[in-house]
C-alpha cells in the first residue's frame, strides 16, 4: 500500500507536465490574416486546414469583434477540434453575393469529436433575402442559403452559440450520429419565411437541450430516417412548433423512430408537436 502511494506521489508531477504538453493548440484566425471588417473566409479555411490536420486536440478561435464571412466549407479532422466563435460573424446581406450559389453559408462536413462553442453569433442578415423569398407559393423558387450546415458529423457538440436571421433554415444536420445542441439560441422574426430552426434528416442520437428557438417556421423539423431524437427543455416560439415531416413524399423514405420531447415550452407557436404527411403516405404510428 505504502509503495503504491509513493509511486503515485512520484508520478503525479510527471503526469501534470505531460497533460500540459498535450493541451490543445490554439489557432487564432487573426494569425492567418483575418481583419475586422474584411472577409475572414480564407483565414478561417487556412486555420482549419492546419488545425484539422493535427493529430492532437486543437482549438480555432474567432475572437471578439464583428467579422464578415462570404462562405466556407470545412471538412475532416484527425483529432478533437473545437471552433470557438467569440465574436459576431456576419453573412453578406445579399444572397446573390454567395461565391458558390449551390452551397450553404457555413458548411462543416465529415468531422468526428468536433465542438462549436464560444458564446458568439452567426448573423445571416436575412432581412433582404426574405423579401425576395416566395417559396411559400412557388415550388421552383430561388434557393436561398442555409446558415449552418452539418453533414456526416459524429460525436459532436454545438453549444453556447447563437444563429440569427438566417436567409433560409438556420441549421441543417443530415446523416449525423451523436450530436448535441446545448444552450443553442436561434432567433429570427415570426414572419420570416422558411427559417426553420434545426432541420434533421437521416440522423441518429441527437440531443437538443436547454435551448431557445424563435423563428418564422418550424422550431425543429425532423426528416425521414431519423432515429432517437431527444428534445429537452427547449423553448419554441414564435414559429410553427416541432414537426416530424413532411413524410411520405417519396416511396424510398425510411421511418422516423424514437422522438422524445420533454419539458419543452411553446410560446405563440402554430402547433406544439405535429406529424406532417403527404396525402398518399401510410398511417402514422404514434406511441
Ligand atoms: C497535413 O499533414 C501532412 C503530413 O504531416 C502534410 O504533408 C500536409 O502538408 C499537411 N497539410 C496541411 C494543410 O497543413
Ligand atoms: C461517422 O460514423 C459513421 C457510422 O459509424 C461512419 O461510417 C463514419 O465514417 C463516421 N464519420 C466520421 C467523419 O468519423
Ligand atoms: C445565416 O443567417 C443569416 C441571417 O439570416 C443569413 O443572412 C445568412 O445567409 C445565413 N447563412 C446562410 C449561409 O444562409
Ligand atoms: C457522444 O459524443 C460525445 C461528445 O463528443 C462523447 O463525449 C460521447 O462519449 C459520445 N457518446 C457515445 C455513446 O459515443
Ligand atoms: C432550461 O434552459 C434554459 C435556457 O437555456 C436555462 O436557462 C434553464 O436553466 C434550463 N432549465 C433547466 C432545468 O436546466
Ligand atoms: C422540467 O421543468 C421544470 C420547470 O421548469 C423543472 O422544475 C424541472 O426540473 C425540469 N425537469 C427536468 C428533468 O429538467
Amino acid at each position: 500500500m505504502a509503495i503504491n502511494f509513493i509511486t503515485i506521489l512520484f508520478f503525479l508531477p510527471l503526469l501534470a507536465i505531460n497533460v500540459n504538453a498535450q493541451g490543445p493548440v490554439t489557432y487564432d484566425i487573426t494569425k492567418y490574416g483575418a481583419k475586422p471588417g474584411g472577409d475572414i473566409s480564407q483565414a478561417l479555411t487556412d486555420a482549419w486546414n492546419e488545425a484539422s490536420n493535427s493529430t492532437t486536440p486543437s482549438i480555432i478561435v474567432i475572437p471578439r469583434g464583428t467579422w464578415s464571412l462570404s462562405q466556407v466549407k470545412l471538412t475532416g479532422n484527425k483529432a478533437p477540434l473545437e471552433l470557438q466563435v467569440q465574436g459576431t460573424v456576419q453573412a453578406n446581406p445579399n444572397p446573390s453575393q454567395l461565391p458558390n450559389k449551390e452551397g450553404e453559408w457555413i458548411t462543416i462536413n465529415y468531422v468526428n469529436y468536433f465542438t462549436l462553442s464560444g458564446g458568439g453569433v452567426f448573423d445571416g442578415q436575412g432581412q433582404e433575402a426574405w423579401k425576395q423569398n416566395d417559396c411559400h407559393k412557388n415550388r421552383n423558387c430561388a434557393k436561398l442559403p442555409m446558415n449552418l450546415s452539418f453533414n456526416f458529423i459524429n460525436n459532436s457538440i454545438i453549444r453556447d452559440v447563437t444563429t440569427k436571421d438566417s436567409k433560409n433554415f438556420h441549421v441543417n444536420c443530415i446523416s449525423s450520429h451523436n450530436v448535441t445542441f446545448l444552450r443553442f439560441t436561434i432567433s429570427a422574426p415570426g414572419d420570416s419565411p422558411n427559417t426553420d430552426g434545426i432541420h434533421l434528416g437521416r440522423d441518429t442520437m441527437i440531443h437538443i437541450t436547454d435551448s431557445v428557438i424563435k423563428t418564422g417556421d418550424d422550431c425543429v423539423s425532423i426528416g425521414d430516417e431519423t432515429k432517437e431524437v431527444h428534445i429537452h427543455n427547449v423553448t419554441c416560439g414564435p414559429g410553427h412548433g416541432i414537426s416530424v415531416g413532411s413524410l411520405g413524399g417519396y416511396a424510398s423514405e425510411k421511418d422516423v423512430q424514437g422522438i422524445y420531447v420533454t419539458n419543452c415550452t411553446f410560446i405563440g407557436t402554430q402547433n406544439g408537436v405535429r406529424v406532417k404527411t403527404w396525402p398518399s403516405a401510410p398511417a402514422v404510428d404514434c406511441q
